[in-house]
């Protein structure tokens, strides 16, 4: 590759998304320039991150002259809840909010949670897409705490960290454990093996 930085896009309407994959890209040595693109894409309901994920790039197949990705995530409350709010996440935080979550939930002693993310990549040297996962395993905390981050992080409490809620960390700590932190390296490493 000559010495001219291609730009790559996230392409994401969630400032806070992009300030954590920024983050973690400016730690890298990689021959790109990452920047954030709002361009409209279409969310559909399916069953799974992955198709979500899938269609949202293929939305904007055609529209962008460079590699770009988007990524899209859930939170699942295995225990008790059997997965909800899952695929519904965005739509479940917007209608009840976390203080409505917690109402749902009877025994806070015995709480499985998880983050899960698929990022997918058009990358553009290969005219091909490539999907990264992430997943992070953990509990629902018992009240609202914190102010970082966004969404479900002020009641999601990893098992990596368990003395604090997402939303008691810095970017960087939630970073090293999260859902997208652990997807991100997945992309980062494919960057560097493909620059
Ligand atoms: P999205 O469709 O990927 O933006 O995410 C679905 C829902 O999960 C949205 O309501 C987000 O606020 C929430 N969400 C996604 N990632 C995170 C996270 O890292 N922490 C907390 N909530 C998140």
């Amino acid at each position: 590759m000559d010495d001219v930085k291609d730009t790559i896009y996230f392409i994401t309407g969630n400032n806070y998304k992009f300030n954590e994959i920024e983050r973690m890209f400016q730690k890298e040595k990689i021959s790109y320039i990452l920047r954030q693109n709002t361009i409209d894409t279409t969310e559909i309901q399916a069953t799974s991150i992955k198709e979500v994920a899938l269609f949202k790039l293929n939305s904007v197949k055609g529209k962008i002259n460079n590699s770009y990705f988007i990524e899209d995530a859930g939170f699942f409350i295995n225990i008790p809840l059997n997965g909800f709010p899952g695929v519904y996440s965005k739509f479940v935080l917007n209608a009840i909010g976390n203080k409505g979550i917690l109402k749902l939930i009877d025994n806070f002693k015995n709480t499985k949670a998880h983050f899960e993310t698929v990022i997918a990549l058009y990358f553009q040297p290969m005219n091909k897409t490539f999907l990264f996962e992430g997943i992070v395993e953990g509990k629902v905390s018992e009240t609202i705490r914190g102010t970082n981050g966004f969404g479900f992080d002020p009641i999601f409490i990893s098992n990596e960290i368990p003395t604090n809620t997402f939303a008691e960390l810095t970017t960087e700590e939630k970073n090293s454990v999260s859902h997208r932190g652990k997807a991100w390296k997945k992309l980062i490493e494919f960057l560097k093996e493909n620059q």
